[in-house]
């Protein structure tokens, strides 16, 4: 395998709930769940036998095609959400590239062709192809693999005047992640995301949400949008939507969905049958009001303890995020304490700035956040004091 990675040395064997299990049977508390992907967790038996059913009854046969899986999923976006239409695909990335050709074809359509340019934030990530990638407001990303798509603007994060300095007569849309993910897990000021929607609105764009990782349920509301009070143009969503098969997807309203005819864009793979059918029982479980409710608890009861052992534990510089997407920055190497971590039998992942991030499956019960609190303050303490030692 290409060395696109630098893994541990164990290998993942199978998963139960909230753990991991490796080849040689070592248990693991994943708090990294596919990187915000598996929200209910491994070995769900409501997802197996929805698998199971539809691999039954049929699992590909071209977009050429209606298939009932695809057409109840876009309803139940389209019920849930703020959009009108919906595009389906087979990752985030390749959300992001459909939403940056549609974001254009309809500046093309109701402004004019020369009108292509979109702001997106410093700090952000989109994606890996090389329209997301050029979106991505990360150097380190792209700066290798020159040239890039032209047409992206670097604003920053959380600072309306500088969006409001990049604005042209040629700017047709702001793409943003409410909770800026990769980046080191910061969330919009509500300042900033109402902020923007006004900016678009006179400025004629449109407002592009990536909620690939902070969307469904992650933050305790289906959508992370609804917790701002505002809407988007369009939105870009993958992830946990499937269950943890390859699916994603691009919301949009009719004003965007109006000005897109048969062949502008198109993918062999993308929203088939068996991943739809999987993805429209994990959203109507995560849309449920008790579980976003149970997601909202779980996140209070993890920040609360987060919070206080800022207060004991010094190389904590702060804990951010919203619901169960948080962000630690530490005064100690993140990888080491990742690797601690590893050893004593917890999964977390690094993000942007010295910062580790935890993404629990939506699933986890207190008992678990008690068991990881308790393995990460075991480990900090040790590697603080190895600090300590060194100086
Ligand atoms: C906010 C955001 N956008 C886009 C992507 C790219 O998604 P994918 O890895 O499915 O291509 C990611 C992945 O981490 C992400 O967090």
């Amino acid at each position: 395998m290409l060395g696109t990675y630098s893994r541990p040395g164990f290998v993942i064997s199978h998963g139960n709930g909230v753990y991991l299990y490796d080849t040689d049977g070592k248990k693991y508390l994943d708090f990294v769940s596919g990187i915000a992907v598996n929200a209910f967790g491994y070995n769900d038996k409501q997802t197996q036998k929805a698998l199971l059913e539809q691999s039954q009854r049929l699992w590909h046969c071209s977009n050429l095609y209606y298939t009932e899986p695809q057409v109840q999923l876009a309803e139940l976006l389209v019920k849930k959400t703020f959009a009108d239409k919906v595009f389906f695909c087979n990752s985030g990335t390749e959300a992001i590239e459909a939403a940056i050709k549609f974001a254009r074809k309809w500046a093309s359509a109701t402004r004019s062709k020369e009108d292509f340019q979109i702001i997106t934030l410093n700090r952000s990530f989109h994606g890996r192809t090389y329209g997301a990638l050029a979106a991505t407001g990360q150097p380190k990303f792209w700066e290798n693999f020159g040239p890039m798509l032209t047409g992206f603007e670097f604003a920053d994060f959380n600072d309306l005047e500088s969006v409001k300095k990049r604005i042209s007569d040629k700017t047709v849309a702001v793409l943003v992640e409410p909770v800026q993910g990769e980046g080191g897990v910061y969330p919009a000021t509500q300042e900033f995301l109402q902020g923007l929607r006004e900016l678009c609105e006179e400025n004629n764009c449109l407002l592009i949400l990536d909620e690939i990782q902070c969307g469904f349920g992650r933050t305790g509301t289906f959508c992370a949008y609804e917790q701002y009070g505002i809407l988007p143009d369009m939105m870009t969503v993958a992830k946990p939507i499937a269950g943890g098969l390859p699916l994603g997807a691009v919301l949009m309203n009719d004003n965007i969905a109006s000005h897109i005819k048969p062949g502008d864009h198109g993918t062999t793979f993308g929203g088939g049958p068996l991943v739809t059918f999987v993805a429209h029982d994990i959203l109507k479980r995560i849309s449920r009001q008790s579980f976003l409710d149970s997601v909202k608890e779980k996140s209070d009861y993890i920040f609360a303890q987060l919070n206080e052992l800022q207060g004991k534990i010094p190389d904590i510089v702060s804990v951010r995020g919203k619901g169960l997407m948080i962000g630690i920055e530490l005064s100690v190497d993140p990888q080491t304490v990742i690797n601690k971590c590893i050893a004593d039998g917890l999964l977390i992942c690094k993000t942007g700035g010295n910062a580790v991030r935890f993404l629990p499956p939506l699933i986890v019960e207190k008992k678990h956040i008690d068991e990881a609190v308790k393995k990460f303050t075991n480990v900090l303490n040790k590697v603080g004091k190895k600090d300590a030692e060194k100086s």
